[in-house]
């Protein structure tokens, strides 16, 4: 069987790429969604560490929570499945700003951003592109960097007073962070563990030995675990860039973030 053609893996909806597993119809519905005050939002760039933060905050509730796919995943029938949940709602999505829906503006909901080193995440990407047959064949890394700097992303809008964003480099103090943003009361051993839990490599495992339900899984492009949780190093992309690519990049992020305080 033939790979399938980009055309049939990526549409464009709003002028920002999609994959077709986020259907039009889904997309153009979001604008009338139901968001619910309780709701937390985990808001991405994919490939920043989405997972990580998902399993942070499913280990912070004592509660009963539901921790969904990205909300601009599935068909329309989506946003019905979401309407039917009883418990609170943490919902991932990587989203343009002006694309959420704006209940969840309206509603102030919370949200929680994360970001991370964009050479990083590049050079995940890349991987993940490779090897998900989902998603457009990528031949070569330079193939594939210029795909990433032509890309549509802009986040500057995410800014209000229901949001934090997240660099997390020192864990206890970011998973302490995220603790108070959802207004719960952790004690400092509880967070101990939870970072313990939370290293790259309990993560993998324990990932790796979930048999998850797809329209609860943060990454709904595929069920290969090895993908998601690859490598989880900082600094990786000084194994993939030219100190060429490196300026060009460098170039191209300075220009996109003007005037971000980020
Ligand atoms: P790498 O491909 O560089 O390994 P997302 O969850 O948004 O898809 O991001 C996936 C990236 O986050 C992967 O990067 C993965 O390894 C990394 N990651 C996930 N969990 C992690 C953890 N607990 N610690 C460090 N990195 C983690």
């Amino acid at each position: 069987m033939s790979n399938p053609s980009e055309a049939e893996l990526i549409h464009r909806f709003k002028g920002i790429s999609f994959t077709t597993r986020s259907s039009p119809e889904l997309l153009k519905s979001l604008d009338t969604f139901d968001a619910r005050e309780d709701d937390v939002l985990l808001v991405s760039y994919p490939k920043s560490g989405t997972h990580w933060l998902a399993g942070i905050i499913t280990k912070l509730y004592n509660t009963q929570i539901t921790l969904t796919s990205p909300i601009e995943f599935g068909d329309v029938s989506k946003l019905e499945e979401l309407n039917k949940l009883s418990s609170k709602r943490i919902m991932p999505t990587h989203l343009d700003y002006n694309m959420l829906p704006p209940n969840f503006k309206n509603k102030k909901c919370k949200m929680i951003y994360i970001i991370r080193n964009p050479k990083d995440t590049a050079v995940s990407m890349y991987h993940y592109y490779r090897e998900n047959p989902n998603l457009p064949t990528i031949d070569t890394w330079t193939a594939f960097l210029d795909l990433f700097l032509k890309g549509d992303g802009k986040d500057k809008c995410y800014k209000n007073k229901s949001f934090i964003f997240l660099v997390p480099q020192d864990l206890p103090k970011v998973v302490k962070e995220i603790s108070l943003f959802l207004g719960l009361n952790i004690n400092d051993s509880d967070i101990q563990d939870i970072c313990k839990k939370s290293s790259f490599s309990e993560m993998k495992s324990d990932t790796e030995k979930e048999n998850s339900d797809p329209s609860h899984t943060v990454c709904a492009l595929t069920s290969n675990k090895k993908l998601i949780f690859r490598k989880g190093v900082v600094g990786d992309w000084k194994n993939y860039f030219t100190p060429k690519q490196n300026r060009r990049f460098e170039e191209i992020f300075n220009e996109k973030m003007k005037g971000s305080k980020m």
